[in-house]
């Protein structure tokens, strides 16, 4: 379980280029809008949310306007490329979704035998996706 996690974190840091990363500012934007802090460059397990209308940009005071700052921690946003990158039919964690509620589907086409991916919601009864599969215990790192 936890080799899987950290696969998983080290093939979206290496897709979202900065995420997951500590910046100068001694934080780490885990998506466009959520970070958390960084001890001995390390980034701590408590996810924290920017102000409305903020974005992660791990500088000195970490959230700043978006309306003026571009998110280091930019979505992912053509799944089928993320998926090939993975290169392995399995659920994984959407980095854009910090309430954790839905996650990225990897299937391969049957026709063209390549990796694609689609958003999935968990359900109602279920409904955070903790890096494995769906449950009703929200994980650490969600909002
Ligand atoms: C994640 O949820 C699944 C399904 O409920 C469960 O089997 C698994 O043990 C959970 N993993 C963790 C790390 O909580």
């Amino acid at each position: 379980m936890w080799v899987r996690l950290i696969i998983t974190l080290v093939l979206v840091q290496y897709l979202n280029g900065e995420c997951d990363v500590c910046q100068v500012g001694r934080a780490a934007c885990h998506s466009e809008n959520t970070y958390s802090i960084c001890v001995n460059g390390k980034a701590s397990n408590k996810v924290i949310t920017c102000p409305t209308n903020y974005v992660c940009t791990g500088e000195k005071y970490i959230c700043y306007p978006e309306s003026h700052y571009d998110p280091i921690c930019k979505p992912v946003v053509d799944l089928d490329a993320y998926c090939t990158a993975t290169g392995k039919p399995d659920n994984y964690v959407n980095k854009d979704d910090p309430t954790c509620k839905t996650f990225i589907y990897c299937f391969k086409n049957g026709a063209t035998g390549l990796l694609q991916g689609e958003i999935y919601e968990c359900s109602t009864k279920k409904p955070y996706f903790n890096g494995t599969g769906c449950d009703s215990v929200k994980p650490d790192f969600c909002t």
